[in-house]
């Protein structure tokens, strides 16, 4: 891996969601050591000051701190975006990088399934409460780390929580499916603006977010097993989000899914404009985006 340009980033506002862990923490650590303001939005608190502790040391850079946010509560979403209009006037770079792989089908007690809550819904109203800021920055960047495993994926917009239909995996590649659909819409109607969003895969990347917990099932290990074959580290994973938030070469271009920092094919599925544009509708409807305020 190359150095770093430890200026390039230097006077830039960096929010990373998850970057208390895997390729969030490789991201962060990345833009940081680039010289970026990195604010690090993390739900378990405890893991994210002692990884923000360990970027400033390793750094030299003491503009890196931790604000908390969980995508699966709507209400912690909006707490999280007045908190950081309060502090921040622009905001160069937003990646949605927060994900989850299993949830058991789990519900969020706003009702939203809980994979499609952390990877879509929450991403969702979290970029849209922050446009505003992101409108006051010159050339602000959106980056979506979605996932191969969008081609897998089914958007149905009378059971976008998967309440009728519940599969292994299937929310997972739904949500990933959704948030290419989100990238495509946002930079469709950012077309008169500066403002760029581009879509991301990182790569097979050995994280937690193929822990497999006690009541992991057998299909599971499995999965994991095949998978370990090919992974990548998490700091080669992180390199695709990196080059999308800082690289000159990537001015102005928008609404592209990026694989090993190139432009990459998405399912044809993507091309369902009908669809892309009913899944915003409802993708406002069930956040209140329109109601929202962010105080
Ligand atoms: N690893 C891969 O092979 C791979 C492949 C394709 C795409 N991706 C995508 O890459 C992204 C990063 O995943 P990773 O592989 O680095 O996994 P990871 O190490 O498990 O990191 C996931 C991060 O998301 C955070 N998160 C989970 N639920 C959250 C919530 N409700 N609110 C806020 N933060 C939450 C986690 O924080 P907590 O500590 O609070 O749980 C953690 O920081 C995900 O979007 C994933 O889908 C990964």
């Amino acid at each position: 891996m190359s150095n770093p340009d430890t200026q390039a980033m230097q006077g830039k506002i960096v929010l990373v969601t998850g970057a208390n862990s895997g390729i969030g923490k490789e991201t962060a650590r990345g833009l940081a050591k680039m010289g970026a303001a990195v604010v690090m939005a993390c739900r378990n608190l405890t893991r994210a000051v002692s990884v923000c502790e360990a970027i400033k040391r390793e750094s030299g850079n003491a503009q890196i701190e931790v604000m908390q946010l969980d995508l699966t509560l709507l209400r912690s979403i909006r707490e999280f975006v007045s908190q950081f209009r309060r502090k921040y006037q622009r905001l160069n770079v937003l990646i949605n990088n927060a994900g989850i792989m299993c949830g058991g089908g789990g519900e969020t007690e706003d009702g939203f399934n809980i994979v499609m809550a952390t990877n879509y819904l929450g991403p969702f109203l979290l970029t849209n409460l922050l446009l505003p800021l992101l409108k006051q920055t010159p050339e602000a960047r959106i980056i979506n780390v979605s996932s191969v495993a969008h081609l897998w994926g089914r958007i149905d917009l009378n059971d976008l929580n998967l309440k009728k239909r519940f599969r292994f995996g299937g929310a997972y590649a739904s949500s990933k499916l959704a948030l290419i659909f989100f990238t495509q819409e946002l930079s469709e109607r950012l077309k008169q603006t500066d403002i760029t969003a581009n879509a991301l895969h990182p790569g097979i990347v050995a994280t937690d977010i193929y822990r497999i917990g006690p009541k992991g099932s057998w299909y599971q290990a499995v999965f994991r097993k095949m998978l370990s074959l090919v992974m990548i580290s998490p700091q080669d994973g992180a390199q695709t989000s990196i080059y999308l938030a800082s690289s000159d070469d990537v001015r102005g271009v928008t609404g592209k899914y990026f694989y090993k920092l190139n432009p990459s094919f998405v399912s044809p599925k993507c091309r369902n404009i009908q669809l892309q544009k009913g899944l915003w509708q409802l993708s406002e409807n069930l956040t209140g985006l329109s109601d929202a305020s962010p105080g």
